[in-house]
Order: structure tokens, then C-alpha cells, then sequence
């Protein structure tokens, strides 16, 4: 029996614990070590560390990328990517997706997770088609989420969807860490018996489920686990590699990792994570465990965010108002899984119905999610909801990309020199501001080590 790792200390375990503000030089001393650690891959890229670089940590995080795959070029690098957000919170046309999947690959990039928010398969087509087409491993997404219109049918649906899409993997993706040990051993279970394909399991531990449940999902046949090297795992993370590895082995898998650089990765990153803790980038709050999620069936996340909400606007006590509001307002939504922006979305349409009155106020997002622009709803959207929106008005039948015109080549012209690459379009294209920025810094440092040298030239003679 085999059993393959995915480690996300540099990746999801990053963002998670400490908002994805480790630099590049933290971590490149030990580049070596996690490449011949044996895991199937290492997560790295995608998700919130392509913002983090070009916004905190002034590093091109295309160039971050070329220097992992140089240092690590015997693992599979791995990046979670939004679909047809990339890896940002709007839709781009289909040549902006197209153009930064083929560059992801070219750059370094072996496996692709790809997903949507509203598991709208629609959203991750495009994707996914040029991801195979240049040869990337591609793990096609379920989100997984707690709700009437959400079953084990339903799951196995989109299982045989992405399938029939030409994905090589299946990744049950439980964002919020609610997914149970029991839930998650009969849905890895009815996948592996509807496709079969190799499926992979992402889960967090704020609710204290992970460890059972990742062990579960392996009795059940799950292929591959995601799991964080320890200083960096539990909480808001991913359970913890050698607890894993330890337990596993144990029952007689083949890990094929090595306890040795295991040990020699955690001790590296134990001082850093001592660092973290000293300096308040890691709050030893997500740290902890909380159950509270269990009760709500919300994310940790989705629930500190409501509270932040309300003690901004002194009303903390209409807290339990809001937290019996949120359902509801999901239940009006047609239930989208609680996953960034929706997440996001339900819970500040909650606060306003319980501060201003039942859709008095209707947030733009909101509106553009009942029109259609997100995808299509799982379930149904209220009568009543609908009608505030749209009116008479019918929501879009097509993709929201559909609308869009290609913007690559046009964009490209317009940057002109600013852009010394293809990877310098698409970073502008996904955060124009911050890439603008991130440009003339580097502009900048060029000029000035140029003249650098220049003067110790001239001293040299
Ligand atoms: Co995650």
C-alpha cells in the first residue's frame, strides 16, 4: 500500500498561519533538504503568494518560482489556481487564462489544482484544457461543503464531470476543515468507485478534525494527502507531515518519505516560526482549535470576519443575530460552498439584513452573483432575492467570460517598455497597482546598482 504526500509548508501552510509573509530568503536554504524528502509534491505557488510578492514582499513572484524549480528539480511543483480568476478575485477572458497557465508551466510549475468557487465547471474549462495541452499534471477541484443540496450524488457528479474534462486526479478540497472522518471516507470512497482516478485529499485543521479525517480518507483509498511539515501545521493549516508519515507507516503504508530530512526541515523552520510568534505575524490564535465551526458550519475565517465586522461598527451584540442570519441568506444564495469571495459575500449580506433590515441594502457582489457573473448558484436562488435583483430581467446564461474581450496583446502594447516579459504583462494584469509599483522599485534597484558598479569601476582603476 502506497501513500503520497503534498507538502504545503510554502504554500497553504504559509498563507494560513502567517498571511503568506514568508520571504523567499526565509525559506531557500532548505530548498535542498524538502527536494529529497521524497514528497509527491511540494506546494508552492498560486493561491494568495503571487499577491503577497508583488504587494509585501516586493519579489517578482515569477522569478520566486524559477529559483524553487532550480533548487528542487527533482519534486513535482505544485500551485492551487481560482479557474478563470487565475489567481485573483474577478474573471479574466479566456487568452489572459490561457496566456498565464502556459507561462505557469514554462516557468516551473508540474501539477495544477485547479477550482471554482461554485464548483461551476464552466469556470475552470478553459483552464484546464491549456494546462493539459502543455503537459501539467492537472487535479480537478471539488469544493466540498455542508448543505441540503450537497451530497454524496452530487459530489460524485462533479467527480465524473471533471473526469470527462481529461483531469488526472480528483482533489476533494475541504477549505474550512469541517469535512468529518466519516464524511470523508464515504465520499473518497463513492469517487474512487465512480472515477477511477488517483484522488487527493486537502483539508485544515481548525476544527480539529484533520488528522482523523485524513486517515480515514486513506482507508478509504485516497491516494494523495496534503499535510504541513510541523512547526508550521495544525490550525488554520494542514495537519502535520511526520504525525502522518508516523501514523501511516505504522499500518503498513509506503510513504516514501525520508524521517531525516523530515526532521531536519522542521528543525530549520523552527526558529522562524519562534520568530513569527515573537514578532505577531503568527497569532497563536489560529494556532488553537476551534469547534465553533462544527455548530455553524461556517469557516473559522468566514467567523472572525463577522465579529471584526460588527466591533467595527460597535454592535457586537447583534453577533448571535447574525450567526442565525448567515443560513439563511446562503439559503437564498442557492448555497454556495463558503469559500473566498462567497464567503465574504453571504457574510456581509447577513450583517447588513440584521443591522438595516432583510435586503435593504444589497452589496454589488451580490448582485452580480444573482446575475449570473460568478457562475451558476448550486441550488436555487429565492423568488424574493431574484426578483430585488433582476426585476423581470433573466440572469446570464453564458460564462461571465464570454463577455469579455481578449486583453493580453492589447495590454502588452500599452505597457510598452514597463513590461520586460510576458510574466510582467500578466502580473500587471492580475494587480495592476501593485505590479506598477512592484515595476518601478525594480526599475529603480537596477539604476542604482548599475551606478554601483560604475563607481567601483572607476575606483578599481
Ligand atoms: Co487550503
Amino acid at each position: 500500500m502506497k501513500i503520497k504526500f503534498t507538502e504545503t509548508i510554502l504554500r497553504d501552510a504559509n498563507q494560513s498561519l502567517i498571511a503568506t509573509r514568508m520571504p523567499f530568503s526565509e525559506f531557500e536554504p532548505i530548498l535542498e533538504t524538502l527536494d529529497k524528502a521524497g514528497y509527491y509534491s511540494l506546494e508552492c505557488w498560486g493561491g494568495a503568494t503571487f499577491d503577497s510578492c508583488l504587494r509585501y514582499l516586493n519579489e517578482d513572484p515569477w522569478e520566486r518560482l524559477r529559483k524553487i524549480r532550480k533548487a528542487c528539480p527533482n519534486t513535482k511543483l505544485q500551485m492551487l489556481l481560482r479557474g478563470q480568476n487565475l489567481l485573483g478575485y474577478k474573471h479574466y477572458p479566456d487568452d489572459v487564462v490561457r496566456m498565464f497557465v502556459k507561462k505557469s508551466v514554462e516557468n516551473g510549475i508540474n501539477v495544477i489544482r485547479i477550482f471554482d468557487a461554485l464548483n461551476d465547471l464552466r469556470n475552470i474549462e478553459v483552464a484546464v484544457d491549456e494546462a493539459l495541452k502543455n503537459g501539467a499534471e492537472v487535479q480537478g477541484t471539488i469544493c466540498y461543503t455542508l448543505s441540503p443540496i450537497h451530497d454524496l450524488e452530487s459530489y460524485v457528479k462533479t467527480a465524473k464531470d471533471l473526469k470527462a474534462m481529461g483531469v488526472q486526479s480528483i482533489c476533494i478540497k475541504d477549505m474550512a476543515g469541517i469535512m468529518s472522518p466519516k464524511e470523508a471516507y464515504d465520499t473518497v470512497k463513492a469517487i474512487k468507485e465512480a472515477v477511477a482516478l488517483p484522488v487527493v485529499l486537502h483539508t485544515h485543521s481548525t476544527t480539529g478534525l484533520g488528522f482523523m479525517t485524513l486517515l480515514k480518507a486513506v482507508e478509504a483509498g485516497c491516494d494523495v494527502i496534503d499535510t504541513a511539515i510541523s512547526s508550521f501545521s495544525g490550525g488554520t493549516a494542514q495537519p502535520a507531515t511526520e504525525t502522518m508519515e508516523y501514523v501511516l507507516r505504522q499500518y503498513g503504508y509506503e510513504t516514501g518519505l525520508d524521517t531525516a530530512a523530515l526532521k531536519k526541515i522542521n528543525d530549520f523552520f523552527k526558529p522562524y516560526r519562534a520568530a513569527c510568534l515573537k514578532e505577531g505575524l503568527l497569532n497563536p490564535v489560529v494556532m488553537a482549535t476551534d469547534t465553533d465551526a462544527l455548530g455553524y458550519q461556517i469557516p473559522g475565517g468566514m467567523l472572525s470576519n463577522l465579529v471584526a465586522q460588527l466591533t467595527a461598527q460597535g454592535k457586537l451584540d447583534k453577533l448571535q443575530e447574525v450567526l442565525e442570519e448567515t443560513p439563511r441568506v446562503r439559503k437564498d444564495m442557492g448555497y454556495p460552498p463558503l469559500v473566498t469571495p462567497m464567503s465574504q459575500m453571504v457574510g456581509v449580506q447577513a450583517t447588513s439584513n440584521v443591522l438595516n433590515g432583510r435586503y435593504k441594502n444589497i452589496s454589488k457582489e451580490v448582485k452580480n452573483y444573482v446575475k449570473g457573473e460568478y457562475g451558476r448558484a448550486p441550488g436555487e436562488i429565492s423568488d424574493e432575492l431574484k426578483k430585488l435583483v433582476l426585476g423581470d430581467e433573466k440572469p446570464m446564461e453564458c460564462r461571465f467570460a464570454d463577455t469579455l474581450e481578449p486583453a493580453f496583446e492589447q495590454t502588452k502594447k500599452e505597457l510598452g517598455e514597463t513590461a520586460t516579459c510576458d510574466e510582467d504583462v500578466l502580473s500587471y494584469i492580475a494587480f495592476p497597482q501593485i505590479a506598477e509599483k512592484f515595476f518601478a522599485a525594480r526599475d529603480e534597484l537596477k539604476k542604482r546598482t548599475f551606478s554601483y558598479n560604475i563607481t567601483l569601476c572607476e575606483e578599481d582603476k
